[in-house]
């Protein structure tokens, strides 16, 4: 497996994901209740970047029709997210947040 180096941790706050293009990839970098985690940051109905969204209580809202996921899991919870969201796995070495792009999703 290997891991990408995407922002430091300090870059990441719990209200404020990061958002970066990793190889080509839109993704999201979000903090909940201490942890890490890394979603793919376009909304699956249209182009909107959910890390721009409104982040409350582990779930992103996107900012252009408010479909609602679970940023711990990728769930989309409701409104016209059409599908649950890809995660990638996290690590944090040396204070550098890192991905890997072997995707995760929810059943
Ligand atoms: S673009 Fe995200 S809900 Fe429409």
């Amino acid at each position: 497996m290997s891991w990408i180096g995407v922002c430091d941790a300090e870059q990441v706050q719990e209200d404020f994901p990061y958002s970066g293009k990793i190889e080509g990839k839109e993704i999201g970098i979000y903090l909940v209740d201490g942890e890490f985690y890394a979603l793919e940051d376009v909304c699956p109905h249209a182009y909107a970047l959910l890390s721009q969204g409104f982040v409350e209580d582990g779930k992103v809202e996107c900012p252009l029709h408010e479909a609602v996921f679970d940023v711990k899991t990728g769930q989309c919870l409701h409104g016209p997210g059409g599908r649950n969201l890809n995660r990638y796995p996290v690590r944090v070495f040396e204070n550098q947040i890192q991905i890997t792009f072997i995707e995760e999703t929810v059943a």
